[in-house]
């Protein structure tokens, strides 16, 4: 695998020199009423997802640079190199291969034992009690929380199990104890999910679950308490002999497709859950072998390229138009926030340009009626990623129409604006946006638009340079506070500076 990192590429200096004379005007209405067939052209059909890119400032010429600038960075190989389990998480050593876990046949002995453990509920640990289960508590933090809780919350349409599934990921004690007192011990199995095992908030959380369920006279600890970890040992030593392993090629927010997904397939299922892999499984197909002119998360990834290190755009809107959809933001900024979040290449080399975008935003319509001024009207331009979703599952009247004309009206609106008012009912356009349409959303439609979000992530970290599958960044805060814990008792502020120990002394006095 050779990675040329994307600004020492020949194709980086072309696309600059495109930017500068044509690139920074480009009109994306002056395009239309040039090329009547943009929207063909830059629109793309994956499994599951349909994706109109054609409202994004791009043309056949940059498309063409971009595409060389991925061929010259040796993207394909460094995919091929995921694909295969070579160790492409060079700081922690470690492969990088939760796409096998989509892939069964593939998968090693010891996954194959796992995932038919525990995709298989029905012959799983926890089934013993399951039945007379009614709760089910998810405690886990980052990917241990937001892949399963973003994913549940989605399918909710295809709950079949009836369990009443909750998250707590918090360390902040309102949390779990807003929660306990509508649980009962004999009803309920608490999920401990934490990959290392040592997670301070999913301990301490778990260590207040452990404590409340005795103090309600629960006594079967390895009937409610199950632990999703890559760390058996550790969990044992906490008391939980029901575990479900994973291994430490799954990054974390990467292991929704592990044994942290059983929450999900709790909720919908063994079948479902295989569906919602097979979906996965599909674009991950595609990802790896359509050209990559037609290959949706290339193309994606482009343009997050194109975008943040030519225009300069500095942050993503996502804007899921379906209310289950509510936690795919959330979801999504860790997985791109987290993977591309660096400032140094693989070898440590400070950056010359801009990395991860800031990822934000809500479901619509609710955005439109709060930040949506500043998309149409601000001063910054923010590309939009619409998610609209075809069938509805509900059979209320009128409303999925409404909710599609929305969605449709805020995209138009975006890009073709109004100039014949000025003032401050002036709408400039030319504002971008990408339009991800799906027919339904299922297991199958959500996994492969997981699968799509994860490898556009991995398309730009690839071009930037950077290991995507690590996360230093979060060390130092988790050290900090070990250190501040006790102070808070002691007020002791030695070597504190001078805002943390005057916040310290207000804290205490
Ligand atoms: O602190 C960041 C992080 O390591 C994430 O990458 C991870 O998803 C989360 O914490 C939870 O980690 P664990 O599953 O080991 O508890």
């Amino acid at each position: 695998m050779i990675r040329t990192r994307c600004d020492r590429t020949p194709a980086w200096g072309l696309l600059q020199a495109a930017y500068q004379s044509t690139g920074q005007y480009f009109d994306t209405r002056e395009a239309f009423a040039q090329d009547p067939a943009r929207f063909g052209t830059f629109s793309q059909e994956a499994p599951y997802v349909f994706a109109d890119l054609s409202k994004n400032r791009i043309d056949a010429a940059t498309q063409g640079l971009l595409l060389d600038l991925a061929r010259q960075s040796g993207v394909e190989s460094h995919r091929d190199a995921m694909f295969a389990g070579a160790k492409v998480n060079a700081t922690e050593q470690r492969e990088v291969w939760h796409v096998l876990l989509r892939n069964p046949p593939l998968a090693p002995v010891e996954y194959a034992q796992a995932a038919a453990e525990f995709i298989a509920i029905e012959q799983a640990k926890v089934h013993a009690t399951l039945d007379a289960i009614t709760d089910v508590v998810n405690i886990g933090i980052g990917g241990s929380d937001l892949g399963p809780q973003m994913a549940v919350l989605a399918l909710d349409a295809f709950a079949t199990t009836g369990k009443r599934l909750h998250f707590v990921s918090n360390v902040d004690g309102h949390e779990l104890a807003a929660k306990l007192p509508h649980l009962r011990p004999e009803s309920t199995v608490f999920l401990i999910a934490s990959k290392t095992f040592t997670t301070i908030e999913t301990m301490t959380n778990a260590a207040s679950a452990k404590q409340w369920f005795a103090s309600q006279g629960g006594t079967d600890i390895a009937r409610h308490f199950a632990a999703l970890t890559t760390n058996v040992a550790a969990a044992n030593a906490f008391g939980i002999t029901t575990t479900f392993g994973f291994w430490d090629w799954v990054g974390g927010r990467y292991s929704l497709w592990s044994a942290i997904g059983l929450p999900l397939a709790i909720a919908i299922g063994a079948a479902g859950f295989r569906e919602f892999l097979a979906g996965a499984h599909a674009m991950d197909e595609h990802f790896r072998t359509a050209p990559l002119e037609s290959n949706l998360p290339v193309r994606l990834g482009l343009l997050d390229v194109w975008y943040r290190n030519f225009h300069g755009f500095t942050s993503r809107s996502i804007a899921p138009y379906h209310s289950a959809l509510r936690r795919l933001p959330a979801y999504l900024q860790q997985l791109e926030m987290e993977s591309n979040g660096k400032r140094v290449d693989a070898s440590g080399e400070a950056l010359p340009f801009g990395t991860s975008p800031v990822l934000w935003g809500e479901p619509g319509t609710n955005g439109q009626h709060a930040y949506f001024q500043m998309l149409h009207q601000g001063t910054d331009v923010v590309p939009v990623e619409f998610v609209a979703v075809k069938k509805a599952r509900h059979t209320l009247a009128g409303h999925h129409p409404m909710l599609l004309a929305n969605v449709l009206a805020q995209a138009q609106a975006l890009m073709v604006g109004k100039a014949d008012m000025g003032g401050h009912k002036h709408f400039p356009g030319n504002r971008p946006s990408t339009f991800l349409l799906l027919d339904d959303l299922t297991p199958a439609s959500l996994g492969a638009l997981i699968a799509l979000q994860e490898h556009r992530v991995f398309v730009s970290g690839s071009l930037w340079g950077i290991n995507s599958f690590d996360q230093w960044g979060v060390e130092l805060g988790k050290v900090l506070a070990k250190d501040i814990e006790p102070r808070l008792a002691s007020g002791d502020s030695s070597g504190l500076d001078g805002s943390t120990a005057g916040l310290l002394a207000r804290l205490r006095s």
